[in-house]
């Protein structure tokens, strides 16, 4: 069994969420449309947060994309197809794509081009951990949470083979011999 190491607590995730809607909200005027589309499973809590936390505006829509990567073990190979499209019709619309972690940046590249064809106003991101060590492709990350050097990260919707998405912080496993 692999073990547990909290890096994050819920209360600084927290912190630093509310502060990311601020300053979300704050770059877009308050009538413009906006559609925050969340990556399934992974951003599944952080957009919950994110838009409670967001000061009221009328024009907000919510909808999901799914992905997945086959890759061995925990390394994506970059071979990704959706599984979930969205529903929600983005054309002339304001997209924030809303991220769980940036690791190789494989996935985002992807999905920024995948929204990207589908017309919208403006696309930015958000992502809530950049994890810098092995990035492949860079994109620009409009909103960032925290940055990370490494390690594999679980819990506030990460997984690890899907265990842990319901932990409240984040932690850093640990496995056996490390
Ligand atoms: P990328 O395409 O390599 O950037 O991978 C992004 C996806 O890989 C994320 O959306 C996660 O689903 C998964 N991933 C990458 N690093 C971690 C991690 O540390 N913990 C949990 N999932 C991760
Ligand atoms: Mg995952």
């Amino acid at each position: 069994m692999e073990k547990l190491k909290e890096i994050l607590s819920l209360e600084t995730i927290q912190t630093r969420v509310k502060e990311l809607a601020q300053e979300i909200s704050a770059s877009y005027p308050p009538e413009e449309s906006l559609v925050f589309i969340g990556t399934l499973k992974g951003a599944f809590i952080f957009l919950a947060d994110l838009v409670r936390f967001l000061p009221y505006r009328k024009n907000l829509e919510i909808d999901f994309i799914r992905v997945i990567s086959y890759g061995l073990s925990d390394t994506s190979s970059g071979k990704i197809i959706i599984t979930k499209d969205i529903e929600t019709p983005i054309s002339g619309k304001s997209v924030l794509l809303i991220e769980d972690i940036i690791d190789t940046g494989l996935t985002l590249s992807f999905l920024i081009k995948h929204l990207r064809n589908k017309d919208p106003k403006s696309l930015k991101i958000c992502a809530l951990l950049d994890k810098k060590e092995r990035r492949k492709e860079e994109s620009p990350i409009d909103f960032v949470g925290f940055t990370v050097e490494r390690g594999f990260l679980v819990g506030y919707g990460l997984d690890y083979a899907e265990k842990y998405r319901h932990l409240p912080g984040i932690y850093e496993v640990i496995k056996n011999g490390e």
